[in-house]
């Protein structure tokens, strides 16, 4: 029996590594639903992260964001879940993920790769001025972040989109 069977495949990582590319091919796969918890945050408030963001500032979203992971933690039925890369800034969104039975995989990437697939991210304002210098600090800021909430480590580098859902498959297997 997978590890995997019965529970959530939660894929955490930095922005542009491909969370949602891959988790679809995972849920489509695996006949699971895809929850992404940027679009789940749009549906839930009826206004894009970029309003939310604007108007009412991080904090805000960030609060959202961790009503929205646990929502989505909490679903009783096995899902592929995509969850934003800075779910991991909070203690009680890293707490919820290691208490979790979740299975969580953090998808990694040079930092290089990150910026060539940032360019045109609508719902990254935080991106919006040198997206090259803020990735970096990110990156260092959060890699132990994710390293505590992960149960393995899938490198995207030199691998398409699909070859990466395979890994996490053989990963989680
Ligand atoms: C963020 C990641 C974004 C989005 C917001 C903030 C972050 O999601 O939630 O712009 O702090 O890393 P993706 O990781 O899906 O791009």
């Amino acid at each position: 029996m997978s590890v995997c069977e019965g529970k959530h495949i939660v894929l955490v990582g930095m922005m542009g590594v491909g969370k949602s590319s891959v988790g679809r091919v995972l849920a489509r796969q695996l006949h699971r639903p895809l929850l992404d918890s940027d679009e789940l945050i749009e549906e839930r408030t009826g206004r894009t992260v970029r309003e939310i963001w604007a108007s009412d500032g991080e904090a805000s979203f960030r609060a959202i964001e961790t009503e929205t992971l646990l929502a989505m933690l909490g679903d009783g039925e096995p899902a592929v879940l995509a969850a934003a890369g800075g779910v991991v800034l909070a203690e009680a969104n890293r707490s919820a993920l290691t208490e979790s039975d979740a299975h969580v995989v953090w998808l990694l990437a040079n930092v290089d790769l990150l910026v060539a697939r940032v360019k045109n991210g609508v719902h990254r304002p935080l991106l919006d001025d040198d997206p090259e210098g803020i990735l970096r600090q990110m990156y260092t800021d959060r890699e132990a972040l994710y390293t505590e909430v992960a149960d393995a480590v899938v490198s995207v580098d030199h691998r398409s989109i699909n070859e990466v859902a395979q890994a996490v498959l053989r990963c989680a297997g």
